[in-house]
């Protein structure tokens, strides 16, 4: 059980007059530090907290401790692929060659680091099916957002000006459709069937000339792959649109299938997810964007490609996007995840998108006896249950129900972090749960265990699940509260 300090904000730790540092006037050896000049100096108190050295120490070290991470311990995060993130990653872009490399230094001295830039643009090429990519956007929603702008400049080369319309479907991931608004394109939501997959019937109804295209995240939201996407592809082209992949959950199809294979035009792949760079709070993330052969004039700037002299050159062309970020991207993310697909090779590279489909499923197996499945049947990378049954107390909007909230909450006494909860929107208790393939056996059994204990729990004493969590520091913040007034300043 977690058992963890509570650290008070450090100004609270601040005692009038202390101090963590002395500055004696000293003349030792042959080193002098002088009087700072009366000019130089400040004339106000710096409002900072004052304590001494030791004090700080344990403080940002006990801190630092109360974090959660995926090196400290299991990490189901639906949709978000929080897989370990392999040492040798950070070892290879820690090194001084690439940190100390200053975007703008000459070509002929940047030869390596443009190398496994070009490198990596071809094994994505390869991985994901598709001609040509860019490294350049930062996160997976940037790379939304320059694969839709790709699609526009597409259709306004051809004079195709009414074409502004995006089909979505309403199990895709909440940053299509607003990548989609930011691009200026109107949003056409399609339904899915009972079996959580796109309404093919309901698509037929929505396609004219106005359709720019169709983005669809695959496995979607739910977990389930989407079997009809040759005839949704071939639909879409039929009526003059493109088919956009949203790549962030391709983790269960590496080295097994590949979208440009599928029909699809334009896809952007979560570097920060699939290929084991570390994320979360926000970044830095990578979002590259891989295009058809046809579309590879309408990638951004700049591009580095391989010459005929053997040497790697960067380029601009006169691309209708221009740049959209600084220079290359996150160049760093780049390295770790070039760094992750050497050291798996074309041998280890399929094992982990078949190992990660094999834990979600044994987990959701094991657990559809105590936890509502929605949608049964064969899974990806993970799956959505819709809180507990009944018979274990479960339901929803109901002060006697245990809720999908009060389960993620117990999770933290038990030392797991939670789920994603309430996501996907389609149902009301979503527990969204991907384990990865990095996780052994015993550690996904010991999960499993604890969810079937909750169960339990949460059938003989609910009010148990409804004070949890009862071992952590802070327990029920209001977080809709939090959001609203956000305060990041003491
Ligand atoms: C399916 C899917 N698409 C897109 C994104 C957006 O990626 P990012 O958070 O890097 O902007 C995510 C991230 O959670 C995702 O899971």
């Amino acid at each position: 059980m977690n058992n963890k300090y509570y650290s008070p904000l450090v100004f609270e730790l601040s005692k009038p007059g202390r101090s963590g540092y002395s500055l004696p006037k000293n003349h030792w050896g042959e080193h002098h530090i002088g009087d700072i000049n009366e000019n130089l100096l400040r004339q106000n108190k710096p409002e900072l907290p004052e304590v001494d050295e030791l004090t700080l120490v344990r403080h940002y070290t006990n801190m630092s401790n109360n974090n959660f991470g995926v090196d400290t311990g299991f990490y189901p995060l639906g949709s978000c692929t929080m897989k370990y993130n392999p040492k040798i990653n950070e070892e290879m872009a820690a090194l001084p060659a690439f940190t100390s490399l200053h975007p703008t230094t000459p070509e002929c001295l940047t030869q390596g680091a443009l190398e496994l830039y070009y490198n990596l643009q071809r094994a994505l090429s390869e991985i994901s099916g598709l001609s040509e990519f860019t490294l350049n956007p930062c996160a997976g929603a940037h790379g939304e957002l320059t694969g839709l702008m790709v699609i526009r400049a597409y259709h306004q080369s051809r004079g195709d000006h009414k074409r502004t319309k995006i089909i979505v479907p309403n199990s895709a991931h909440g940053t299509n459709p607003a990548s989609a608004a930011v691009c200026g394109l109107q949003i056409v939501e399609v339904g899915s069937t009972p079996q959580g997959t796109v309404d093919v019937e309901a698509l037929k109804g929505l396609l004219n000339d106005e359709v720019a295209g169709m983005m669809m995240t695959n496995p979607n939201t739910l977990g389930i792959f989407e079997t009809q996407i040759p005839q949704i592809a071939q639909l879409i082209h039929e009526c003059g649109g493109l088919m956009y992949y949203d790549g962030a959950n391709l983790n269960p199809m590496l080295g097994v299938c590949r979208p440009g294979d599928m029909g699809f035009d334009v896809m952007h792949i979560n570097l920060h997810k699939t290929f084991s760079t570390p994320h979360g709070g926000g970044g830095p993330g990578s979002g590259p964007v891989g295009v058809t052969a046809a579309l590879a004039e309408f990638l951004p700037n700049p591009k580095v490609v391989k010459g005929e002299d053997g040497l790697f050159h960067i380029t601009y062309s006169d691309s209708a996007l221009g740049s959209v970020s600084p220079l290359f991207g996150n160049f760093s993310v780049l390295v770790r995840a070039y760094t992750y697909i050497l050291s798996m090779g074309r041998e280890y590279i399929p094992m982990a998108g078949k190992l990660s489909v094999l834990n979600a499923n044994y987990i959701k197996e094991q657990l559809k006896a105590y936890y509502k499945l929605p949608i049964d049947g064969l899974c990806k990378h993970e799956f959505v249950f819709d809180g507990l049954l009944e018979e274990y107390g479960g339901g929803a909007h109901d002060a006697d129900k245990v809720t999908t909230l009060d389960i993620a909450k117990r999770l933290l006494d038990y030392g797991y972090h939670a789920p994603t909860i309430y996501f996907p929107l389609l149902f009301h208790e979503s527990m969204m749960i991907e384990p990865t393939e990095t996780e052994s056996k015993e550690t996904i059994d010991q999960f499993i265990e604890v969810m079937r204990k909750i169960a339990l729990e949460a059938k003989d004493d609910k009010a148990l699940l409804h004070g949890a969590p009862h071992h952590t520091p802070i327990r029920r913040p209001d977080d809709v509260f939090a959001v609203k007034n956000a305060k990041f300043t003491f």
